[in-house]
């Protein structure tokens, strides 16, 4: 990248969902999230209520409506329960707004102030994919990690965490053909990288498929994926998704931890469901990732995947969609050296997500 940085990393991210309680209580309960703060009327928000989770440093923000003429209630009823905004803090707010004009493709919108007990929060928002925002966020002169109009959650029986630990990516899935639009999007418009790229040869299986970009931005800070489909025989999980979600959006977020094998029996054991990987996956696995510090039955017990490339390797393993569509699901990392998104992985991973879809009646 040529010249400084204005971007910094990802704040938070916020879901439009039908029910901000009960998915806060689900992120309590079975993730192992910490309700940090809330937003209502009680707090003087009049017109939604929002759940700021924390665990490690992901921050989550669960918001949903009082009132159906809510544009909140719109992003529900049109995409179901869906990431609206991955936040993005920023150093310097004026800068980044001049660095992003500069570059011309982008015009985020002007400066919006809120102020609070412990100072004023400025923040401007982009518009990137379907109706998916950045809200770029500057709390240089604000001294809570807080935000403005929210009141701290009162300290009850602090949840046992479940390991999560770091927004590691975040995957957007747009539609055929534009992919390479919103690469230049984040690279020509907003400072980014492109590091990687998948085809359909990498990609596919002898159903679906998909193509991918990775941009990225400061040395990984900020990991952006962006998926659109290919032409298989059957329909594409991409397809699948823009159908349900009735727009381009947010297919999932990559969260790592220090120890996937605790972290995901630890997530099983509280409810949470995941892909199943075929066990043939690992009669070959050390041959094609060399040794790993891994216990292989514990990995095979838990359908967890690993990939290596020449950095190192990765673990993962994808969950079910989290809510009633089959949009949004969670992935869970640990990455050790390795800086792949499991390439190697996508054709034992896709033929257990087709498994699923067909199920649905979708392949
Ligand atoms: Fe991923």
């Amino acid at each position: 990248m040529t010249g400084e940085t204005f971007l910094d990393s990802v704040s938070s991210i916020e879901f439009y969902v039908g029910s901000a309680r009960q998915w806060a209580f689900f992120h309590e309960k079975a993730m192992g999230f910490t309700p940090v703060a809330y937003a209502g009327p009680e707090t003087g928000v009049r017109d939604r209520v929002s759940y700021l989770m924390r665990q490690g440093t992901v921050n989550l923000i669960l918001t949903s409506f009082l009132d159906p003429s809510s544009e909140i209630a719109q992003h529900v009823k049109t995409h179901g329960d869906g990431v609206h905004d991955i936040s993005i803090k920023v150093p310097d707010i004026e800068k980044a707004i001049r660095e992003i004009e500069k570059r011309g493709l982008i015009k985020p919108s002007k400066i919006k102030e809120t102020k609070g007990n412990s100072g004023k929060l400025r923040g401007s928002t982009v518009r990137t994919y379907g109706e998916t925002v950045h809200t770029l966020v500057d709390y240089s002169e604000y001294d809570s990690d807080i935000p403005p109009g929210y009141e701290l959650v009162l300290e009850r029986d602090k949840p046992v965490e479940t390991g999560l630990n770091k927004v590691d990516h975040v995957v957007g899935n747009v539609e055929d053909n534009r992919m390479d639009p919103w690469v230049d999007f984040y690279v020509k418009g907003m400072g980014f990288n492109q590091f990687m790229t998948f085809d359909d040869k990498d990609i596919s299986t002898t159903y679906s498929a998909l193509r991918s970009k990775v941009v990225e931005y400061n040395n990984r800070s900020i990991v952006f994926p962006i998926n659109e489909p290919a032409l298989g025989l059957k329909k594409s999980q991409i397809q699948e998704y823009i159908d349900y979600y009735k727009s381009p959006g947010v297919q999932h977020i990559a969260i790592s931890t220090e120890n996937i094998v605790k972290t995901v029996s630890e997530l099983k054991e509280r409810g949470i469901e995941f892909l199943e990987t075929p066990p043939s996956y690992y009669e070959n696995l050390t041959e094609r990732v060399g040794k790993i510090d891994e216990d292989v039955e514990a990995l095979k017990k838990h359908s967890i995947l690993v990939d290596r490339d020449d950095k190192g390797y990765m673990l993962q393993i994808f969950t079910k969609p989290i809510g009633d569509r089959p949009t949004f699901f969670y992935e869970v990392i640990q990455r050790k050296g390795g800086t792949s998104f499991g390439k190697g992985n996508f054709k034992a991973l896709f033929e257990a997500i087709e498994k699923e879809q067909a199920k649905r009646g979708n392949l």
